[in-house]
């Protein structure tokens, strides 16, 4: 944000001018040729990676037309600039340089040329342009540089360069610009600077320049740029150089300066563009005229001691950027804030740290223009305005550190382009507002910690696909943690410390493939640890600490690493390999699957025939789980659900959601608290002759399966009901459209609401259900028939892409040559299915379709 000044618009035609209006004595052609020799000693002494100089090795082409050289318009030719500018040059600079007696202009910017400065440079009487920009130089500065009184640009900066600033005498009286900011450069400003009558641009920034700023600094009349910014200067800043008029930028934040403005400082500096002079004490505070100074366009004034009300800046239509962080100002009755609104130019505002008071006024909602809002770590408090909502351009909004008190503004839903938000720190109380959670530009952060936000988090935060960091920590927020939290894929840091979350940590987390920190310390939350936590290999830090998990701790991955895991205060969990300072785990488990073990020997062979191949696709299974744990599959996660969570998801099996109704059981629509969109509940009728093994084979089928056009399985459930009978259900995802059947024959079922499919539709709808056949048959690990192919058990979704549903008669081809059918027994006799029934499937009696 500090300007360290631009390259001049005006300079390069005067450089140009400069250059070629110069004339030079009569040259011989032996001149001519110690300029080509030179040329080449310079080429062979330095490394050229890119080959950017493969012009200077062709013998053909004369040395004035090699990349970067330009030479004089008269014979004899002479090199008259040398631009190897951003070429990727580097190695130390080539002392033969010094023999191009002629040159006027040297640039060898953005380059990686290293070692000293030569001195041979100050050779180069004639040398009026220099720029050595952005390498690695290091050592001093040659001296001769300050007595050549050909040069008027000097640009050494970006460099690694020591030692101190050398005498520039009144033999350099033609410099206008010199820049060697970003050095380490040591000592004191030299007072001889102040000879420099051409002088510009003056940029010492970011090195480690100490003492006074000499008052000499003044004497020059026509300097725009003073660039101090970044050093180690102290002393008060002499008060003549508030005198001069021609500066531009007045830039010397960042030092240990005092100073004391003249009162009418905006008519004394009516040029004034850039006044960055944050941590300079400003004795006398904060002149008025300054609104006068109309030309302003930033102005940084952070921590400079500042009291009193902010100034109306109403008055500056160029103003861009406004810091005043850090003083003690006061809001007044806020008309600053209104007359903010003239300058339509204002990008920035940052009034942090100033210990304001009040409530935001409605007024803020004027300044439209900005991308950037801070008010943090004020007393601020009450509501925030509603008004707010209309800075649709912000891109970062700070509130944090205040009193703010009530709900989030539910206009803040209509920001589009917010990255950061913080408002953490305050009194904010209500639910989490999803209006938040649909702003999908957020990307950096989202930070409400430390606030006194109720209920649960809204599912919704699963739409914060592109956010970096989220807190929500130290709310009182309840419930459990949503699963579509997974979504959030390139999420790094998530805080959800400090709450009362119950349940699980979800299992869809494993999808935080990013995640660097993770911190669900001080809730309630229960269950195992999931082993997944251990396969995240970005993560650094997890604390898990006091809450009620229980069971065997990860032995791998983070878990390895003690210092990174906190696991204090849950005093259920059981290390299964020491380090973690837990109890061990009882090895019971291991000598129960021993005892499992030796009955299965026992058990005749075929029948360990079949444990052997269901070993095999549970292998197969997670083999694939492991190779694309992709976004698209994040709803595959099998969670096993309770009869409870389907009888709430179904609104207790209305009538109202039910979809369709067979032999085999009954569909329903339902919400799941983990899923944005309905699914479609298939309860089995168990007492169906079939039932059962319908469900075995529609699961084991679907289990092995994932194909863009096969319907997918969310999750199962297998349990009792109150009753204490058994209660079985699949839950896919929910079809919209129905089946094609519907689509095929309208006029049969009476949905003549429906279009006709197109030519191309039903052409993709073909091409799906080939895709889908294909790979059942000839790409899944064990081939699967599906048994019951017809229009009725295929489904539309949204925009009309048809998946293969229905797999209850479906058999698995474990070899192709014995074609022994899973389940054959079960199935031999049976013709068409009660599968998953769509909206409006006809012989069902359709209750509910759009
Ligand atoms: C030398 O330059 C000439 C003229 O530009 C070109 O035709 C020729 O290919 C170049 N030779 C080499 C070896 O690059
Ligand atoms: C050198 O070339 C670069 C890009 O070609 C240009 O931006 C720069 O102004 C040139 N330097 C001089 C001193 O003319
Ligand atoms: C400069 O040129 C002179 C004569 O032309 C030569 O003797 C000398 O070695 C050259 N210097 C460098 C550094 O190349
Ligand atoms: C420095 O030069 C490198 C190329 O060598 C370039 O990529 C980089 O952007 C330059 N940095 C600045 C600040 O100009
Ligand atoms: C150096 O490189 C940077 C980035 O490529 C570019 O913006 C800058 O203009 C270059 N500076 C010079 C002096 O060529
Ligand atoms: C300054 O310039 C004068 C004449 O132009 C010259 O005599 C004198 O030696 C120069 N001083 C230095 C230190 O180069
Ligand atoms: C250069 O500046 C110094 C310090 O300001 C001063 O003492 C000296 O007389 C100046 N020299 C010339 C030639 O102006
Ligand atoms: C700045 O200067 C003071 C003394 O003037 C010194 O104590 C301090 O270390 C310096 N700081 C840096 C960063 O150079
Ligand atoms: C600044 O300029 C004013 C008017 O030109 C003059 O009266 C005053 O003495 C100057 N102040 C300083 C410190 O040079
Ligand atoms: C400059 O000073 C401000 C205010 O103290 C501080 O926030 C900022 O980090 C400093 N910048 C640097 C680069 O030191
Ligand atoms: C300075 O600015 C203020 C506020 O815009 C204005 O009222 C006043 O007339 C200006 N003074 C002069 C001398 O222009
Ligand atoms: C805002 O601009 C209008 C028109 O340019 C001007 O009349 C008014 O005084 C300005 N307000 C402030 C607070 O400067």
């Amino acid at each position: 944000m500090i300007c360290l000044g631009a390259s001049h618009p005006k300079l390069i035609p005067l450089l140009a001018f400069l250059i070629f209006s110069c004339s030079f004595p009569l040259a011989t052609s032996d001149d001519t040729d110690t300029d080509r020799q030179a040329l080449l000693c310079f080429k062979s002494q330095i490394s050229d990676p890119r080959g950017a100089l493969a012009s200077w090795s062709n013998i053909s082409i004369n040395f004035c037309n090699w990349q970067g050289v330009t030479c004089s318009a008269q014979t004899p030719l002479r090199v008259m600039a040398l631009n190897l500018s951003s070429q990727g040059l580097g190695g130390p600079v080539p002392p033969c340089i010094g023999n191009l007696s002629t040159i006027t202009s040297l640039d060898l910017s953005n380059n990686t040329f290293y070692g000293s400065i030569p001195t041979e440079l100050g050779r180069l009487s004639r040398l009026q342009v220099l720029s050595l920009w952005n390498n690695s130089l290091q050592g001093n500065i040659p001296s001769l540089l300050g007595s050549n009184p050909s040069l008027v640009y000097i640009d050494l900066g970006a460099n690694q360069l020591t030692g101190g600033i050398p005498q520039f005498l009144a033999n350099s009286s033609s410099l206008q610009v010199l820049r060697l900011m970003q050095n380490s450069l040591t000592g004191e400003i030299p007072a001889s600077l102040g000879n420099l009558s051409s002088l510009t641009r003056l940029s010492l920034a970011i090195n480690n320049l100490v003492g006074r700023i000499p008052e000499s600094l003044s004497n020059i009349p026509s300097l725009e740029r003073l660039i101090l910014t970044m050093n180690n200067l102290s002393g008060s800043v002499p008060h003549s150089i508030f005198n001069m008029s021609s500066l531009r930028f007045l830039e010397m934040a960042n030092n240990s300066l005092t100073a004391q403005l003249p009162q009418d400082i905006g008519y004394r500096l009516p040029n004034l563009q850039s006044l960055i002079l944050s941590t300079t004490q400003l004795s006398g505070g904060l002149p008025v005229s300054l609104v006068n100074a109309s030309k302003l366009e930033m102005i940084y004034l952070v921590s400079t001691g500042l009291s009193g009300v902010v100034p109306s800046f109403g008055s500056l239509p160029n103003l861009r950027e406004l810091d005043l962080s850090y003083n003690h100002l006061e809001a007044g009755d806020w008309s600053f804030l209104s007359s903010l609104a003239n300058c339509t130019q204002l990008t920035m505002l940052f009034l942090d740290g100033n210990g304001m008071r009040g409530s935001l006024p409605r007024s803020i909602g004027n300044l439209s223009n900005l991308l950037v809002l801070s008010f943090a770590q004020n007393n601020l408090s009450g509501h925030v305005p509603d008004s707010i909502g209309k800075l649709s351009q912000l891109n970062e909004f700070y509130l944090d550190g205040n009193n703010f008190s009530g709900s989030i503004p539910r206009s803040l839903g209509q920001w589009r382009q917010l990255e950061k938000l913080n408002l953490s720190h305050n009194s904010f109380d209500g639910s989490m507002p999803s209006e938040i959670l649909n702003i999908s530009s957020l990307s950096q952060s989202l930070d409400l910690s430390n606030n006194l936000f109720t209920g649960p988090i809204p599912m919704e935060i699963g739409r914060l696909i592109n956010l970096g960091s989220i807190s929500i920590s130290n709310n009182r927020l309840t419930g459990a943690i949503p699963s579509t939290l997974g979504k959030c894929v390139l999420l790094e840091v998530l805080h959800m410390e400090g709450n009362f979350l119950t349940g699980n940590i979800p299992q869809s987390l494993m999808n935080l493939k990013s995640i660097k920190e993770m911190d669900f310390s001080r809730n309630k939350l229960s269950g195992k640890i999931p082993e997944f936590l251990a396969l995240l290999s970005s993560l650094q830090a997890l604390n898990l600490s006091f809450n009620d998990f229980e069971g065997p701790v990860p032995s791998s991955g983070i878990f390895g690493n003690s210092s990174r895991v906190s696991l204090k205060g849950n005093h259920r969990l059981c290390a299964s390999t020491p380090g973690l300072s837990l109890p061990l785990c009882p090895k019971l488990e291991s000598k129960g699957r021993k005892k499992y073990f030796v009955l299965k020997i026992a058990v005749p062979i075929p029948l360990s025939v079949v444990v052997i191949v269901l070993l095999c696709l549970v292998v197969i299974l997670v083999r694939r789980r492991k190779e694309e744990p992709s976004l698209q599959h994040s709803s595959m996660h099998i969670e096993k659900m309770t009869y409870e969570d389907i009888a709430k998801a179904t609104n207790g099996f209305s009538p109202v959601n039910l979809v369709g109704l067979g032999s085999f059981g009954a569909v329903y629509k339902g919400i799941l608290p983990f899923e944005d969109d309905p699914v479609a509940i298939k309860v089995f009728n168990l007492e169906q002759y079939g039932a059962p093994k319908s469900f075995v084979s529609e699961c084991e089928a679907l289990r092995n399966t994932r194909h863009r056009n096969l319907v997918k399985v969310i999750t199962l459930c297998s349990t009792v009901d109150p009753t204490g009978s058994d209660f079985k259900a699949l839950i896919f995802q929910y079809m919209p459209n129905g089946s094609l059947e519907t689509w095929l024959h309208p006029e049969d079922h009476g949905h003549d609401k429906k279009r006709f499919l197109s030519l191309g539709e039903r052409i993709n709808i073909a091409l799906d259900i080939a895709y889908a056949l294909d790979y059942l048959h000839n790409q899944c690990a064990t081939p699967i028939t599906h048994c019951d192919l017809k229009p009725s058990n295929v489904l539309l979704d949204l925009e009309m892409t048809a998946y293969v549903s229905d797999f209850g008669l479906a058999r698995f081809m474990r070899n192709t040559s014995t074609a022994v059918p899973a389940n054959s027994t079960s199935f031999a006799n049976l013709k068409g299915s009660i599968g998953y029934i769509p909206p409006g499937k006809p012989n069902y009696e359709p209750i509910l379709f759009s």
